[in-house]
């Protein structure tokens, strides 16, 4: 890369230049990659001069460790110092995919990823892209490619906009199609517990391996001198610049609400059935499509900023399958004001 007066040339790589990244990751620098869930800023894993990079590019407090993304089971050997049989059956089901499995770590994890913790979280992602250049180069320490706080980026777009002169290169892998970060499990404490919910869900993972545990800050804000299980659920997260307020109640009583306390920088997150009843629409999809409802979430939240809005009403989601995942987001972009309508 270039430097200009302190500012980095970002380079705009396409799916062909593969080798040109994990060149770039080789020599300790930091690219944006697709992933099936977001895009991620990886660097290797196991350079922990080049994780730094990372946390500075995003404005990351250094208590937030970061996920390690594999492209073959057996490089699990060297990064976790335990691979107990539930973790296997998990990996063996769910892997590659979008699922984050927490178990104690190996003495080979810098400081930097860990972040101070006796864990490191795994990820095998399924994205083409993502698997070709962590093959090509090394296991890969990847965080979500935003602004510490802002919604994650599923867009090329998206990327640039947060980290254009931040960092060495972005692939240009088209749009990610989860939508929404991977689910983390943790399996380094006696019952399994679900950290953050995502692309695989709560039923999915009992259906594999019984009784899984919900961590209470998964659908709830930490209260005082409680342990974030998960460092990264006690910081501020996926919010735009406009504020966002979840209404629960009636589809009836959504609609008074909001016309009885709408402007002209109001936005509606919106189904598609309703778009004709409010002005400032932003479609999240058809009403039962959760799977629409993750995929859009994220760009929903960026669009309400980008159109210039000041507030955004959204729907209470049903926290079930992906929409688990999806409230746990919304809820954290509107930092838990949720009105009863
Ligand atoms: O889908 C994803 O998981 C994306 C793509 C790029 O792979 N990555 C991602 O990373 O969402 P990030 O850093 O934005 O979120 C990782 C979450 C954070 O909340 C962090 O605190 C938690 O996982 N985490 C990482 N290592 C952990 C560990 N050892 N123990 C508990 N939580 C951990
Ligand atoms: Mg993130």
């Amino acid at each position: 890369c270039i430097k200009r007066s302190g500012i980095m040339k970002t380079l705009l790589l396409s799916k062909n230049d593969i080798d040109k990244a994990a060149e770039i990751i080789k020599n300790g620098g930091v690219v944006a990659m697709p992933t099936e869930t977001v895009y991620g800023l990886a660097a290797d894993a196991l350079n922990g001069e080049a994780v730094a990079k990372i946390f500075k590019a995003k404005g990351r407090p250094m208590d937030n460790p970061l996920i390690v993304h594999i492209s073959d089971i057996r490089q699990i050997d060297m990064l976790v110092s335990e691979f107990p049989d539930k973790a296997k059956i998990l990996a063996e089901k769910f892997w590659p995919g979008p699922l984050t499995i927490v178990l104690p770590k190996s003495n080979i994890i810098p400081n930097e990823v860990s972040a101070g913790l006796s864990t490191v979280a795994i990820r095998f992602p399924s994205h083409p892209v993502a698997h070709e250049l962590i093959a090509k180069s090394s296991p890969i320490a990847a965080p979500s490619a935003n602004l510490s706080g802002s919604p994650s980026p599923t867009t090329v777009r998206h990327v640039l906009s947060d980290m254009d002169g931040r960092i060495d290169a972005i692939i240009d892998g088209g749009d990610c199609d989860v939508g929404v970060e991977s689910t983390v499990i943790t399996l380094a404490d006696e019952i399994p517990t679900l950290l953050r919910p995502g692309g695989i869900t709560l039923e999915q993972l009992r259906a594999e391996i019984g009784e899984v545990k919900v961590h209470p800050a998964v659908l709830k804000s930490l209260e005082n001198g409680m342990t974030a299980a998960s460092p990264g659920m006690k910081y501020k997260h996926y919010s735009p610049k406009a504020k966002v307020i979840l209404l629960r109640g009636s589809e009836q009583a959504f609609c008074e609400y909001i016309k009885a306390n709408s402007d002209d920088k109001t936005a509606v997150l919106c189904y598609e059935e309703e778009k004709n009843s409010f002005k400032n629409n932003i479609v999240l999809g058809k009403k039962d499509d959760d799977a629409a409802h993750a995929h859009r979430l994220f760009t929903c939240l960026r669009e309400a900023d980008e159109k210039g809005y000041t507030c955004v009403y959204a729907h209470c989601p049903k926290p079930e399958g992906i929409g688990l995942a999806v409230y746990n987001r919304i809820l954290r972009a509107a930092a838990f004001n949720v009105i009863d309508v």
